[in-house]
């Protein structure tokens, strides 16, 4: 990234020729929404604890933005009890499919610099702003979304192993994933480590994160996601020379056998409170 995109050790590419939802992860391909509950399925218990614990709940005005299939969104107001939710997404059809009371839709791009929803006592984003080029300017728009007293939460991928654990088919899958889309639509999930001093350099107190790795059991909901994952996004990891297909298929099986002993990315959650306003909630 250039030092004005989060001074990512990773170069960009030279132009990352699509965008998420466009040349991968299309959501006109069947079962997409099935890959989004998969990572639903695995990490919504963790994030609506942090969210409960962060002060979400009745009187809240919550925006959860590139919201997949809605499900953090759902709970906020079922589990939760907050006023109103706005979903957002590039594309809403899965929002669209199960309409709930107090859930609003709003189909817009993150990106576009008019995007204005409104003020919100949360905002959060999850496994969105690793796939966007411009997400440091996003994360300060998000920022401006709050609320004094509002709190942001981010949560994105985290990957402490695959740099440094031994080569075998997984690890070269989880390799070749990053750098196929981050050669493809520009994810990078290099700088995430970084989230909690980027939120206090947008002037958020009271900063903390957490991280938490599934275990990589076969059959979990976690180890579906990846293949489903990797199965999707094969062309962009074969494309850059780490696998073929046989060592996707490889790793796909790995996933499910006796034999998988390996540590998954995770979930990097931080989150900071908009200075101002009568308290919200507990820290
Ligand atoms: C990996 S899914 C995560 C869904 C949900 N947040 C979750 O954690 O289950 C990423 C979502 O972000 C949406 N998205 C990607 N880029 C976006 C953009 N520029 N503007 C709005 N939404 C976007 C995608 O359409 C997709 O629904």
């Amino acid at each position: 990234m250039t030092p004005t995109d989060g001074g990512t050790p990773r170069q960009p590419p030279a132009a990352a020729p699509g965008a998420y939802g466009k040349a991968v992860f299309q959501p006109g391909r069947a079962g997409e929404d099935e890959r989004i509950d998969l990572g639903a399925l695995a990490y919504d218990d963790i994030t609506v604890a942090r969210l409960r614990s962060l002060g979400a709940g009745p009187g809240w005005n919550c925006l959860d933005v590139g919201a997949g299939t809605g499900s953090v969104a759902r709970r906020l107001l079922g589990e939760l009890g907050v006023a109103g939710v706005l979903a957002v997404d590039r594309d809403t059809r899965f929002l669209a499919a199960h309409p709930q009371p107090g859930l609003d839709l709003l189909e817009a791009d993150l990106a576009d610099p008019d995007f204005d929803p409104g003020r919100f006592h949360l905002v959060h984003a999850r496994f969105v702003l690793m796939h966007l080029p411009t997400r440091r300017k996003v994360m300060a728009r998000l920022s401006e979304l709050l609320l004094p007293g509002g709190v942001l939460v981010l949560g994105d991928a985290v990957d402490p192993t695959s740099d440094t654990a031994p080569p075998s088919p997984y690890t070269r899958a989880v390799q070749a994933m990053w750098q196929g889309l981050h050669d493809t639509i520009g994810t990078d999930v290099s700088w995430t480590p970084r989230y909690p001093q980027m939120l206090h350099d947008l002037g958020l107190d009271a900063v903390a994160a957490e991280i938490h790795v599934p275990p990589l059991v076969p059959g979990s909901a976690i180890s579906r996601f990846w293949a489903d994952t990797w199965d999707r996004a094969r062309e962009a990891m074969t494309a850059t020379g780490l696998v073929d297909d046989a060592d996707v298929d490889a790793a796909i099986r790995y996933l499910d056998s006796p034999d998988c002993a390996a540590l998954s990315p995770g979930l990097i959650t931080a989150w900071g409170r908009r200075p101002g306003g009568a308290e919200t909630g507990p820290a």
